[in-house]
């Protein structure tokens, strides 16, 4: 008999010890940005018809949720491009009372001014926004859109009180000349800004070694111009944590110093493909398990439970060693917008 309060003492764990405590659910692969970094030239959008319904997701955030989960991240591509996202915020509401914690968003920011306020008034308790550069040309070469919609939609977000951090992918070629200018911005908005090193994810291949952008090379940067104090405790944060002239700002940094050893992640693509790690060569199809959930819960819920206890189980080390795999295997091609981040 698997009543809630049983599951909830058993968290999802995989063979290193690592419990899972977050689950990003990505309702659409669609986006209407086409960041270098991200997207591949010639997208194969999934069928609409593939994709799960929110009532099928809300069934499997529940079944999650009393499996342990405490934070629930909606991405996309785009998440503001799928009708209806708002309401499902809305709906996740209810597994508060299950254990569920924190309800996130990861967005580009271009539909925020027009959404913001119904995301607040739906409970959504945060947004990470990406911007990766201030200049207007650069912005559109990077993302093949407009600067000032992501601004104002910034501008919105912290007029209705969300609480924000803004993500900015850097690569050496294309807005490394960012990070003062970024900073800069960051301290007049009191926001907490992100550098994120590029990490090969773009579904093109493009990816080299370099056009990273180190945590290390930031840092030196940061040092010429800021007061820079290191944070103790990233815990299972992706983001090393630094304090720059007093204020929050982060690094996460995949390639040059990875915090896969106290991963606590799970994530659902917008079709029902499960994956125990962002580079994971193999991801686990429960469509069906899910959309069944709605029917017989209890008996549903245990087949699906086994199912996902022993491929999280047999989640790897993280980003080295599947990467290496990847490399002589060349199973998976791997592109950021299908899976979410
Ligand atoms: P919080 O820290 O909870 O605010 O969210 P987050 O940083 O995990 O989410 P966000 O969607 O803003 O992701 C920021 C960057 O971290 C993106 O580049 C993600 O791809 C990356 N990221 C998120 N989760 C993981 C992960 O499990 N592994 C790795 N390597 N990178 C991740
Ligand atoms: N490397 C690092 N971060 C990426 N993102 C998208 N593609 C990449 C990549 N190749 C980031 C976006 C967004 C988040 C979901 O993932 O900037 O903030
Ligand atoms: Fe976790 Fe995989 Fe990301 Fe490492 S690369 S932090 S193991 S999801």
């Amino acid at each position: 008999m698997h009543s809630i309060t049983k599951l909830q003492a058993t968290p999802f764990q995989d063979q290193f010890g690592r419990y899972k405590r977050k689950l990003r659910i990505s309702v659409t692969d669609r986006c209407n940005f086409k960041c270098v970094y991200c997207m591949p030239e010639h997208p194969e959008w999934m069928h609409k018809h593939n994709l799960l319904s929110f009532e099928a997701l809300y069934a499997f955030c529940k079944f999650m949720v009393q499996r342990g989960i405490e934070q629930i991240r909606i991405t996309g591509g785009e998440p503001l491009m799928r009708q209806g996202v708002v309401h499902f915020v809305q709906q996740l509401q209810a597994l508060r009372t299950l254990g569920l914690k924190r309800i996130s968003m990861t967005t580009n920011g271009h539909y925020l001014k027009q959404y913001a306020q119904a995301l607040k008034q739906a409970g959504l308790d945060d947004l990470n926004i990406s911007l990766d550069s201030l200049d207007a040309t650069q912005f559109q070469q990077l993302t093949q859109r407009k600067l000032a919609p992501v601004l104002e939609g910034i501008a919105e977000a912290k007029k209705v009180g969300l609480k924000l951090k803004i993500n900015t992918v850097l690569m050496q070629s294309f807005n490394s000349n960012q990070i003062i200018p970024l900073v800069q911005w960051a301290l007049q908005q009191h926001v907490e800004l992100r550098f994120i090193e590029f990490m090969p994810l773009d579904g093109d291949k493009k990816w080299t070694q370099q056009e990273v952008v180190s945590e290390q090379y930031i840092l030196e940067i940061l040092s010429s111009q800021f007061n820079v104090q290191i944070l103790e405790g990233q815990g299972a944060q992706p983001a090393h944590q630094y304090l720059v002239n007093g204020q929050a700002l982060g690094i996460i940094s995949t390639i040059t110093n990875s915090f896969c050893g106290r991963c606590d992640r799970l994530r659902l693509n917008a079709q029902g493909e499960f994956y125990n790690c962002l580079f994971s060569l193999q991801g686990l199809n429960i469509k069906q398990d899910i959309e069944a959930l709605s029917f017989y819960p209890q008996q549903n819920g245990t087949l699906l439970n086994s199912k996902l206890a022993s491929y999280i189980w047999q989640k790897e080390q993280g980003f080295h060693s599947l990467m290496a795999q990847n490399q002589s295997s060349g199973l998976r091609k791997i592109s950021m917008h299908m899976i979410g981040g």
